[in-house]
């Protein structure tokens, strides 16, 4: 099979084109990314000079760009990662997340459908349904739950989900959406909650806390992700849509403590800051669908998740500093310069 993944030099995207480029040999990997702010060549260099792995920069909102590469490469399979994908970015700049995160994924749709592509995986959020009140433990979003959106963000990634949906009943495109909650794990961009926090309690900085510090999330290590995903394009049935997460659910503050914890640093870096507007209260995944239907199962639980991926981010550190100071976007400059 020959597999594009967009948006492979991010987060969810890097760690998936690992697993993918790792675990099937056989598999043809092809990472398309833009580039942008969060997207990093260095997360893919432990496998850039694999047989089954190519690297092409490019950006999924142009048409002709992604036309040719389509009718070049042929793939079987496309998994759509690429996305702005920062709520807090969403409320400064809504446009963006409009251009990218639905008129992109209606070019990938497009071109999925001109060249026959066998499956086209949409790589959704449990955002799209909204938040759940606090003192409701018993609740939790299903794949029936309505879509009821709260940030530019979670809006655009709903409106590409029903694009989706339309392209599969109206074309008979073979799609497959997964929904899932927040991820950690190596490789996360630090302006996100967890590595955020432990690049700067490593520093002494002040940890900034928004609100009060009660919303609650709902954490799975990226790796489950990974694994999902790839059972979803393999045996998912098309048309439908699935839930992803591990019953991991814990209030910023217990997250922010935990952290503080394993690295020794006081609570007193703490600063509970204005919040942010909108803020979702709470998220809950049901992930039975996948579980029965599938067959999946995580393998961490937040507990020895979290404690994998602190000692990660210390054994990294070239990593994120080269993040913070800006020095990872000259990375592509130096890497590609005698490679086009
Ligand atoms: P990320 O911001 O780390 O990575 C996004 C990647 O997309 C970057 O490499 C970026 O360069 C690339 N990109 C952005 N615009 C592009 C464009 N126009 N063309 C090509 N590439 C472009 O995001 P992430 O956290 O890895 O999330 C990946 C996907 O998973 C997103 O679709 C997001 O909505 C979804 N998701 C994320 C989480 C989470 O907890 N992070 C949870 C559920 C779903
Ligand atoms: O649920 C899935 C979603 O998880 C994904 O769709 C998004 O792409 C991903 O970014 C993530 O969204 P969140 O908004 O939940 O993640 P973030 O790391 O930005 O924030 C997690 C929680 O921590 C949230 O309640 C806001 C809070 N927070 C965040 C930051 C950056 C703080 O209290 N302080 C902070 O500085």
């Amino acid at each position: 099979m020959k597999i594009l993944v967009t948006g492979g030099a991010g987060f969810i995207g890097g760690n998936f084109a690992h697993y993918m480029t790792n675990t099937y040999p056989e598999d043809q990997i092809v990472v398309l990314d833009a580039l942008t702010y969060a997207g990093n060549l260095e997360t893919l260099e432990p496998i850039m000079d694999k047989p089954n792995f190519k690297f092409v920069k490019g950006d999924i909102r142009d048409r002709a760009f992604i036309d040719d590469l389509f009718a070049k490469e042929k793939f079987d399979v496309v998994v759509n990662f690429a996305a702005e994908s920062h709520v807090d970015r969403s409320i400064e700049n809504p446009g963006l997340f409009v251009e990218t995160n639905v008129m992109g994924v209606q070019v990938l749709l497009d071109v999925s459908l001109k060249y026959g592509v066998k499956r086209y995986h949409q790589v959704s959020t449990d955002e799209v349904y909204g938040d759940l009140p606090l003192d409701r433990k018993d609740l939790m979003f299903t794949e029936d739950t309505p879509l009821h959106t709260s940030s530019p963000y979670s809006a655009s990634k709903a409106s590409a989900d029903l694009l989706v949906l339309a392209y599969h009943r109206t074309f008979k495109l073979p799609v497959t959406i997964s929904r899932c909650s927040n991820n950690y794990g190596p490789y996360h961009f630090p302006e996100k909650l967890i590595p955020l926090m432990i690049s700067r309690a490593l520093a002494d900085e002040s940890l900034p806390v928004y609100g009060k510090g009660e919303n609650v999330r709902d954490w799975l290590h990226v790796h489950d992700h990974c694994t999902a995903i790839d059972l979803v394009i393999r045996k998912g049935r098309e048309g439908e849509v699935y839930n992803i997460g591990g019953h991991n659910e814990r209030t910023n503050l217990e997250v922010v403590k935990t952290i503080l914890k394993q690295l020794g640093k006081p609570e007193s870096l703490i600063h509970f800051v204005t919040d942010r507007p909108g803020h979702d209260l709470r998220y809950a995944i049901d992930p039975t669908k996948i579980e029965n239907e599938l067959g999946w199962k995580p393998v961490y639980n937040f507990d020895t998740g979290i404690k994998q991926t602190i000692e990660w981010y210390l054994n990294n550190k070239t990593w994120w500093e080269n993040i913070i100071s800006g020095e990872y976007q000259d990375y592509y400059a130096k890497m590609y310069k005698d490679r086009q």
